[in-house]
C-alpha cells in the first residue's frame, strides 16, 4: 500500500496564524530550518487510484492541489478519495467535509461516538444533509474486529480505542469513552504491508501492544516534545495529557516507547507548532532522529 502524509502537523497547523512562539514566528522570519506543515491527515492507497482518506483537515483544499492522485480528472466531476475514515471529532481532523460538500454523498466511517458529536455539538452530518443527502455514514466497529471498504477490499482495517480525549466542544471532553479516539491498524493483503496509525495517543494501554508488534510501520502521537510545553511557554493551561497526547521526551515518553520496537519504521505525525523538533537544528531533533524516529512532513510517502 503507498501511504501519503497530506498534512503532518497538529490543530492550528505550522506556522499557526496567531502564533509567535520560537518556532512560529522563527519560521516566518527565515531564521530557523524547517518546513511549513498543514493539518493533520493521511490517506492510503493499494493501487494507487482509489485513495483512504483519513481525517478532512481544514486545510483539505490545499493538501488536495498538493497530491495530484487525489484529482484524477477521469469524468466532469470527479475526485480520487474513495472513502473517508475520522479518527475522531477534532476540528484539526473533521472541518475539511464541509469544503468537500460539492462531492457528497461520500462514504464517511467513524465510530458511535463521533458521529453522534458530530451530528450535535459539531453538527457537521445534520447539516450536510442539505448536499445530495450529505456523507453516507458507516459506523467503524471497535471490537478488534477487521473490516474492508468495498471497492479497496485488499485492505483489511482493523480498529481500536485509544486512551485520548474527546474535543474540546464535547459533552465527553475529559472523560472520553472508548470511540472518541481510535487507532488503525491496515493490512495489505497483496504485499503483505502492516500500518499502524494513531495521531491521537494519550496512552500506551496493554491493548495496543499486539498492534504494534504485528505492524512494520508505526505512524504515531508527535504533537509535543515535553508534556507541559504548552504552558511553560505561556500559551495554553493544559498538558498534553490534558490534551490527550503523550509526549516523545521523559520517562515512559513517545520516545521510550518507540525504542522497544526495533526494526520497524517510526514515524511522528501530528505535530504541534511549539514542538522543538520542527526545527531541524534543534537537538530535539538529533535526538529523535538518532533513535531511528522520524519527522514525518506534508508531502512524505512510503510504500508497505
Ligand atoms: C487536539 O489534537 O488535541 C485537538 O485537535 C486540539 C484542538 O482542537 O485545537
Ligand atoms: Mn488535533
Ligand atoms: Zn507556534
Amino acid at each position: 500500500m503507498k501511504v501519503h502524509i497530506l498534512g503532518s502537523a497538529a490543530g492550528g497547523g505550522f506556522p499557526q496564524w496567531n502564533c509567535n512562539c520560537a518556532n512560529c514566528r522563527g519560521f516566518r522570519e527565515g531564521r530557523i530550518r524547517a518546513q511549513a506543515r498543514t493539518q493533520s491527515s493521511i490517506c492510503v492507497s493499494a493501487d494507487g487510484e482509489r485513495w483512504l482518506l483519513f481525517n478532512a483537515s481544514p486545510d483539505i483544499r490545499a493538501q488536495l492541489a498538493s497530491f495530484a492522485p487525489l484529482q484524477p480528472a477521469r469524468k466532469d466531476r470527479d475526485t480520487g478519495i474513495h472513502a473517508i475514515v475520522l479518527m475522531d471529532a477534532q476540528i484539526d481532523h473533521t472541518t475539511g467535509l464541509l469544503m468537500l460538500r460539492e462531492g457528497l454523498p461520500m462514504d464517511v466511517y467513524t465510530t458511535a461516538p463521533v458521529h453522534d458529536d458530530l451530528s450535535s455539538g459539531f453538527p457537521l452530518f445534520t447539516m450536510l444533509k442539505k448536499w445530495n443527502g450529505g456523507p453516507r455514514h458507516h459506523e467503524v466497529p471497535i471490537d478488534g474486529s477487521s473490516f474492508t471498504i468495498p471497492g479497496m477490499e485488499t485492505l483489511k482495517i482493523s480498529a481500536f480505542p485509544l486512551d485520548s480525549n474527546a474535543p474540546p466542544y464535547s459533552p465527553r471532553r475529559g472523560n472520553p469513552m472508548p470511540g472518541d479516539n481510535i487507532g488503525i491498524f491496515i493490512e495489505d493483503t497483496q504485499t503483505g504491508g502492516k500500518l499502524f496509525y494513531a495521531p491521537g495517543l494519550g496512552i500506551i494501554e496493554e491493548h495496543l501492544l499486539p498492534w504494534m508488534a504485528k505492524a512494520d510501520c508505526l505512524l504515531v502521537d508527535g504533537t509535543l516534545w515535553t508534556d507541559d510545553e504548552m504552558i511553560r511557554l505561556g500559551l495554553s493551561q493544559s498538558t498534553g495529557q490534558m490534551m490527550g497526547h503523550l509526549s516523545q521526551s521523559g520517562d515512559g515518553g513517545m520516545l521510550e516507547v518507540l525504542a522497544g520496537y526495533p526494526g520497524k519504521r517510526k514515524i511522528l505525525i501530528h505535530i504541534n507548532n511549539t514542538n522543538p523538533i520542527l526545527n531541524e537544528d534543534s537537538e530535539q531533533r538529533a535526538i529523535v532522529e538518532s533513535q531511528g524516529v522520524e519527522v514525518s512532513f506534508d508531502g512524505m510517502e512510503f510504500d508497505l
